[in-house]
């Protein structure tokens, strides 16, 4: 692994990464719901180290600062950095979302191979080499084996209930999908102060733990001979004010969209698929329901992810939860068999 020269980079080692439904979802359904990428692939995503050494003309890091990587960059220059509106900045977004670094290549071989990085970062790794826009810095006293969390996760579900659907209080929510994307969005809905949260998943297992982040009431679909928005519907008296979609199902999708109320209800995607498309009744929309997307939550990574981290040092976001396992990094195939078996919600690898 090597810095290379003339672009800005930093050299992390990573102390510990949270495994993400993604990283399984590119590694199996490549090719079905996810684009094809380049192979040989370091995966991990959701990562947290300590900066070993910085390239040329890095002047924001220094050697043994606490960092999170961050898969979407803040570049602080372009269009949308510059924009209060969004937090998608468009720097090198090509390049990382094919595993390589700015000019194109990675800075990590195997046997003289190239070894590509996901989406720039590769935290599935003793060492990763990232763009220094692709990089934050965090408090000293932070727990990287918790604070890792806040590299995708928890940042995107949360973040989802606050920055896009804008969840209001007194309000009505519906979350699908109760994995950490999900089980963040319904903590994301109680911070915003909504008093029905309602967790719906088909694995009832992970109810008790839907109720720990604020979840209020509780469906199966399966248990229903129904449609889901159906039963929502009816327990709403027209459907909620808010619904999120955290599994990444275009199923899900329609029937979370219409599981909000007409007139005013919002809907919004928060779950992952690239190839798959939407089918939906226009009427819905013409009824005046919102449906929109949202990328890591809606924050700008390189200020945002450091304030989350004080608001759990604050005691304002829980992290230590989300954990259900923590695994060595040799132990990684058995993270991916306990989240594919859906009793994990978090296992994080820790390298040493
Ligand atoms: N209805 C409701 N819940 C469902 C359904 C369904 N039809 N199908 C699956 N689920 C539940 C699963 O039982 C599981 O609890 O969705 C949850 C998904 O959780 P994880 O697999 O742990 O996924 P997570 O890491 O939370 O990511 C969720 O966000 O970032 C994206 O790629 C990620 O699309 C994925 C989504
Ligand atoms: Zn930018
Ligand atoms: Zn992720």
């Amino acid at each position: 692994m090597r810095h290379g020269n003339g672009a800005v980079r930093a050299f992390c080692q990573t102390a510990a990464s949270g495994v993400c439904h993604t990283d399984w979802a590119y590694l199996f359904e490549a090719g079905k719901g996810m684009q094809m990428r380049p192979f040989p692939l370091i995966l991990g995503h959701e990562g947290a180290g300590v900066v070993e050494s910085v390239g040329p003309g890095v002047s924001k890091f220094s050697p043994g600062d606490k960092v999170i990587p961050l898969f979407l960059p803040q570049c602080g220059e372009c269009e949308c950095c510059l924009s209060p509106k969004t937090n998608l900045c468009t720097k090198n977004w090509t390049k990382t979302q094919q595993g390589v670094l700015a000019d194109g290549t990675s800075r990590i071989s195997c046997k003289g191979r190239q070894v590509y990085q996901f989406i720039g970062i590769g935290s599935f790794s003793e060492y990763t080499v990232v763009l220094d826009t692709s990089v934050t810095k965090i408090r000293d006293d932070a727990p990287l084996d918790k604070v890792c969390l806040l590299g995708c996760g928890v940042s995107t579900g949360y973040g989802a209930a606050l920055n896009a659907a804008k969840v209001e209080p007194g309000s009505s929510c519906a979350v699908f999908g109760l994995g950490a994307v999900g089980l963040a969005a319904v903590m994301g809905c109680k911070a915003a102060g909504a008093t029905r949260i309602i967790a719906v998943d088909i694995n009832p297992n992970k109810f008790e733990k839907a109720k720990v982040f604020g979840a209020t009431e509780f469906v199966n679909p399966k248990d229903h001979n129904k449609p889901i928005q159906k039963v929502l519907a009816e327990m709403t008296n027209g459907g909620v004010d808010f619904s999120l979609e955290c599994v990444g199902d275009v199923a899900v999708m329609r029937a979370a969209l219409e599981s909000c109320r007409s007139a005013w209800g919002t809907c919004v995607i928060v779950g992952w698929t690239e190839l798959a498309e939407l089918t939906l009744a226009p009427y819905d929309l013409l009824l005046g329901r919102t449906l929109k997307g949202t990328y890591f939550g809606g924050w700008k990574s390189v200020e945002g992810v450091p304030r989350l981290v004080d608001d759990y040092m604050n005691q304002k976001l829980l992290l230590d939860e989300f954990v259900t396992h923590t695994l060595h990094i040799d132990q990684i195939n058995e993270a991916f068999n306990l989240m594919t078996r859906g009793e994990s919600i978090r296992s994080v690898i820790k390298m040493e």
